[in-house]
């Protein structure tokens, strides 16, 4: 039964995309926030790597990590307990934060490999968040069955790939990606 399978959410491996949904809600929360804030404070202090090279770059900011981790990790948390999820408050936040570390992470990568602020690195760009949120609730006790971790990945691409499809036919968006 779906309802039990969300009470027992935690207790045993994730296994199921419903599962992986509910526990990824702080981090579908925090990964959008930091774009509404315009945030001016770089995370690498405008510093450089051994490369020469920004560190992280312009698009990673104290205001986005810190302003997505709260938003994430309240929300996240509220909507747990709204729907009867049996999770520690504190997981909420630790998602939420891991999200967006994956986020910067990959832009890390993305300055090694030369690419500047906004460049587009497919799948880097869409999984990164997940990426990070998975690895922190692996890190926190809350394993994921490999099947649906992969299973999940898909899912995310998918409804990428749709909402820019979408955009474009809309004439939102100047290319479908
Ligand atoms: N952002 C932020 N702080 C963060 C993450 C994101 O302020 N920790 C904001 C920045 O304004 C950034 C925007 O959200 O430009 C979109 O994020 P993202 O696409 O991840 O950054 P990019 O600008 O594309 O830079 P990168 O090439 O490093 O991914
Ligand atoms: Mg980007």
């Amino acid at each position: 039964m779906a309802v039990d399978a969300v009470t027992a959410l935690g207790e045993d491996e994730i296994d199921s995309l419903l599962e992986a949904a509910i526990i990824l809600l702080p981090a579908l929360v925090a990964n959008p926030t930091p774009v509404l804030v315009k945030g001016r404070r770089p995370i690498d202090f405008g510093l450089n790597f051994i490369d020469g090279r920004r560190i992280l770059g312009d698009g990673k900011t104290w205001e986005g990590l810190i302003t997505g981790t709260l938003a994430g990790g309240v929300l996240g948390a509220a909507a747990w307990y709204l729907l009867g999820v049996n999770l520690p408050l504190t997981l909420a936040f630790i998602i939420a934060l891991g999200a967006l570390l994956g986020d910067a992470a990959a832009s890390f990568l993305k300055r090694r490999l030369g690419l500047r602020r906004g460049a587009p690195a497919p799948l880097l760009d869409q999984l990164d968040f997940y990426v990070g949120a998975l690895a922190a609730s692996h890190l926190s006790g809350y394993p994921w069955s490999t099947h649906t971790a992969l299973a999940a990945a898909g899912l995310i691409l998918l409804l990428h790939f749709t909402a820019n499809v979408a955009a474009y036919l809309l004439g939102l968006k100047k290319e479908p990606w």
